[in-house]
């Protein structure tokens, strides 16, 4: 019997348990997912005792992906290099954090346009964003040998500490990109603006995109953003953020319980 949860602030929207259960269910496994809404001041006290009711296992969500850093016995893979926590593991009493967002990501993108990864060397991304989400995606792409990943953020000094960390990328101003939209084949929007309810933000327009790009936003509330929409009536190819959703916690699933998650039921 597993036990699994999600910590953070706010938990109650989240889909993560319907998606677990979904996966348990595929996999034959028994188990619970639980929302666990955490304050800043319980942080340590609630990870104590999630190790002594023996979880095997916690997503970690908003404010936490940082912070939880310090209490864990060790990171690895992308959340390492990124300093950034979505999936512990608690085995032996030991807290292992992982970072599943960019590979679930790259899964997702895979998955829906499974030629966009072959031939990238003429490809270029925009990424709006340069928060954990962003370089988490920014982290996994860069494995690809992409013409550009370009970074554009409110605050510019994220985007180029991002920038800095990648291969071939600039970090540009929201009017540059603007100017260039035409030549990206794939946009990822990974702020939270639009995010329900305040659906009708959009950060940047999305006049002058080629055709056929591929528009992504990781907000899931609402499916449609404006940012999609509008990509919509522009001709772009589409990519859900349900989709990054279900990918990065098959890969947490697959940490936790050794299954590894084939079918995908959207
Ligand atoms: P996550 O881990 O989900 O990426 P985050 O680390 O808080 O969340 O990052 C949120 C992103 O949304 C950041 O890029 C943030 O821009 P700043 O770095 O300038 O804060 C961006 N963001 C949030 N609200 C925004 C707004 N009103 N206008 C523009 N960007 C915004």
């Amino acid at each position: 019997m597993y036990r699994l949860a999600l910590i953070g602030n706010p938990v109650k929207q989240s889909k993560s348990p319907e998606i677990h259960q979904q996966f348990f269910e595929q996999t034959s496994l028994k188990g619970t997912y639980e929302l666990i809404p955490v304050d800043q001041v319980e942080l340590e006290g609630k990870i104590n005792w999630l190790k002594a009711e023996g979880y095997h296992g916690f997503n970690v969500t908003v404010p936490f992906k940082e912070k939880i850093i310090e209490y864990l016995d060790e990171i690895v893979g992308p959340a390492k290099a990124m300093q950034s926590v979505n999936t512990v593991s608690i085995q032996n009493n030991r807290l292992v954090g992982y970072n599943t967002d960019g590979e679930g990501y790259v899964l997702s993108l895979n998955e829906a346009y499974p030629d966009f990864l072959s031939d990238v060397k003429h490809k270029r991304i925009l990424i709006i964003g340069a928060g954990g989400a962003a370089k988490g995606i920014a982290y996994q792409l860069n494995k690809y040998a992409f013409q550009s990943i370009d970074i554009i953020n409110r605050t510019a000094e994220k985007a180029r500490q991002i920038s800095r960390s990648l291969n071939h990328s600039r970090a540009l101003s929201l009017g540059m990109a603007k100017d260039i939209l035409e030549q990206y084949d794939l946009i990822i929007q990974t702020t939270s603006v639009g995010m329900s309810p305040n659906n009708h933000e959009q950060i940047i327009s999305l006049q002058g995109v080629k055709p056929n790009a591929i528009a992504s936003d990781i907000i899931y509330k609402p499916k449609w953003t404006s940012f999609l929409q509008d990509a919509e009536q522009r001709g772009c190819r589409i990519l859900f953020g349900e989709s990054m959703l279900l990918y990065q916690a098959a890969k947490a699933f697959q940490i936790w319980t050794g299954q590894e998650i084939k079918d995908f039921v959207n």
